[in-house]
């Protein structure tokens, strides 16, 4: 992001999402002076002065060019109409499953809105994120999403319909990668190791190999077949993790999310 891209920025939503996306801008070099969030708690309010020195907060939206939707979805469409009448032209909505259409015509015709679905491990930095732009959207308003998203990990930009598949992947994807260390740390206890070795271990396994997987130009495939003699033991446990169905209980795991994300969007 260069500093051209540095504009007035109003979050409206100071919880979770909001924060993660204050701090990347914050650390990506975005001056906090140009920052202000609007944020219904005054504990939380008080909380993020002190996280965010330089930062403004605010009860309610004042005038603004730009804003992002980072408050429940229910509050989304009313947030988005209040930000096109604060003088916001450009709107960035992180809220799950409220489409383009419902925003777009809350903002009237001059404000462009933008979806995303990031996920939570933007509150790292590490965040993977799906956009897409309304009609009205010109590309710097898309670049301008991204320059925010981008701060705080990958962007893609992707049709609206594929937001769905976004979610169930990279939305709803942390939650499968949980399951999974929940597994390994049982199993790990399960062969003998005290609980504390086994969540040490399975942490920095995460970590590790999702290093590895970032860095490296070879395919996870392969990166597999390099760790896996044959006739070894990594060999007999991927055989024992195939023969119980793991690529269809992914397959099922991700066409789940999508209907849900589907179903919960009409
Ligand atoms: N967390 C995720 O993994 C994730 C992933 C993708 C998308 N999202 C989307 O991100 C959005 C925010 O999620 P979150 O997890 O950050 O939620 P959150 O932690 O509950 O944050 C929302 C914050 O907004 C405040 N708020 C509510 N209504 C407001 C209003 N009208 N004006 C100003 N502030 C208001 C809330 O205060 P009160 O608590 O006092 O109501 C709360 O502090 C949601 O739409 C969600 O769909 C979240």
């Amino acid at each position: 992001m260069n500093s051209a891209a540095h504009t007035p920025i109003t979050f409206v939503g100071g919880g979770n999402m909001g924060a993660a996306l204050v701090a990347g801008l914050l650390k990506a070099g975005w001056p906090a002076s140009l920052i202000t969030v609007v944020e219904s708690s005054s504990a939380r309010r008080e909380q993020l002065n002190i996280l965010y020195p330089g930062i403004t907060t605010s009860e309610k939206i004042v005038a603004c060019t730009a804003g992002v939707i980072a408050v429940k979805p229910p509050a989304a469409v009313e947030t988005c109409a209040a930000l096109a009448q604060a003088g916001a032209t450009r709107v960035l909505s992180i809220a799950a499953g409220i489409g383009l259409g419902a925003l777009q015509s809350a903002a009237g015709t001059k404000t462009a809105v933008v979806r995303a679905m990031p996920n939570t491990p933007a509150l790292v930095g590490e965040g993977a994120a799906g956009i897409s732009g309304s009609n009205q959207c010109n590309e710097s308003d898309i670049a301008w999403a991204e320059s925010i998203l981008g701060a705080v990990g990958t962007v893609v930009r992707v049709e609206e319909k594929l937001l769905d598949a976004v979610t169930a992947i990279s939305g709803s994807g942390p939650a499968y990668i949980f399951l999974v260390a929940e597994a390994l740390m049982s199993s790990a206890v399960t062969a003998g190791l005290p609980a504390d070795v086994a969540d040490a271990l399975v942490r920095q396994l995460l970590v590790g190999s999702a290093r590895l997987l970032q860095l490296s130009t070879e395919s996870p495939a392969q990166l597999r077949a390099n760790v896996t003699s044959p006739n070894g033991v990594t060999a007999a446990a991927i055989q024992a993790f195939e023969q119980a169905g793991i690529r269809d209980a992914i397959e099922a795991t991700v066409q789940a999310a999508v209907s849900r994300s589907r179903e919960m969007g009409s």
